[in-house]
């Protein structure tokens, strides 16, 4: 299986994602800027996979930082901080990662009354914690992951199409993936799945990515064309449709890949469940509604160029939103790592989260 990132001796190394599929190679960042360049070209992309890559990109930061004193290292840890978090607006895991970066830092610079030199030991501790807090983030991922995959599972029929958008897979991810998750482990629990894959315009995640990762897996994949879901909805050919998300609001509605919108309502047109699987960090309890969820826009290059040729006319106007939102009444469920919520949202995110809180707790 491929790393889609890891933290090594010489950086943060990771797939680039904008060569695949025709070439698989990896990518070392040695320097944050060159991780927060990655995150914005996408390099990587996919929302717990920003969440990790900005993890290690705040670690690579503070450990290649020559601040002598905990008061230069704190104005560095910001640049560092602002410059990450300044990538992509939409995936609430990235700043969710900074957030948990930020605490241990603050943590690991409490004074301690024994340290002989208190600002190098309080610095080398800060370094060591964000880079382990990095590959914990990593980890974690990968376990929360193959825990979705467990609870979503068996919302799957013992066979059948299962409908996907974009890359919600291992490459989305730190490994597994969490709508390509519930299709793995369904398929490992002996399951006759088929997916057909969105070719997701204008950046062809579908196409490229989900196309690639499943059939590297061995488990059917059909690539149809966005425009092509309605009708095979309408055919009856498709079981079940399952997304990832970038950013969930408290209320349940679904920030996902621009086309999810037009999926989620196709789908309640013709009777087909409709779930999103992701993991707690995506879910933004801080916001109301979808309304409060910035949506990127992305260059027009990317919709009036394919692979750098023209494919409109030269100075066409053009938009690229590159998410859009799906309100909560179309989504049948949404699959997380501590179980299966559904209508009311408000309440059962909300229940969700506190049984996570007091797992967590002695
Ligand atoms: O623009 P991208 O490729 O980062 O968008 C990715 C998606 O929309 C995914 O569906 C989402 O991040 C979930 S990934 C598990």
């Amino acid at each position: 299986m491929f790393k889609t990132i890891e933290w090594t001796e010489d950086g943060v190394r990771m797939i680039d994602q904008t060569r695949l599929p025709a070439e698989e190679v990896y990518r070392t960042c040695r320097d944050y800027r060159e991780v927060a360049e990655a995150i914005r070209s996408m390099v990587i992309r996919g929302a717990p996979a920003i969440g990790v890559a900005a993890a290690m990109g705040v670690a690579l930061g503070v450990k290649n930082s020559s601040a002598r004193t905990v008061r230069e290292l704190r104005a560095e840890f910001e640049i560092i901080a602002e410059t990450i978090s300044k990538t992509r607006p939409t995936a609430v895991n990235l700043f969710w990662a900074a957030k948990r970066m930020r605490e241990v830092f603050e943590r690991s610079l409490k004074a301690d009354a024994s340290e002989a030199d208190p600002d190098a030991e309080k610095i080398a501790r800060a370094k060591a914690r964000l880079v382990e807090e990095a590959q914990r983030i990593l980890a974690d991922d990968i376990a929360v992951n193959e825990a979705i995959g467990r609870h979503g599972a068996p919302l799957l029929k013992d066979s059948g199409t299962i409908l996907t958008h974009c890359n919600a897979g291992a490459l989305a991810t730190g490994g597994y993936g969490t709508a390509l998750g519930v299709v793995r482990a369904a398929v490992e629990a002996g399951k006759k799945i088929h997916v057909f894959a969105d070719e997701t315009r204008p950046f062809l995640q579908g196409a490229r990515l989900t196309a690639w990762e499943l059939a590297r897996d061995g488990i059917p994949v059909t690539l149809i064309t966005d425009s092509m879901a309605g009708h095979f909805m309408k055919q009856g050919q498709v079981e079940a449709a399952i997304v990832g998300a970038d950013r969930i609001a408290s209320n349940g509605d679904v920030a996902n890949k621009i086309g999810t919108y037009t999926l989620a309502v196709l789908a309640r047109e013709n009777g087909i469940p409709f779930y999103v699987a992701a993991p707690l960090s995506t879910i933004d309890m801080s916001i109301a509604s979808g309304d409060e969820i910035p949506i990127e826009e992305r260059s027009a290059d990317e919709v009036t160029h394919l692979a750098g040729v023209p494919i409109a006319p030269e100075d066409v106007q053009a938009r690229h939103p590159a998410f859009d939102v799906t309100p909560h009444r179309y989504v049948t469920a949404i699959i997380t790592e501590r179980g299966i919520a559904r209508e009311p949202y408000t309440e059962s995110l909300k229940a969700l989260f506190s049984t996570a809180a007091s797992r967590a707790s002695p």
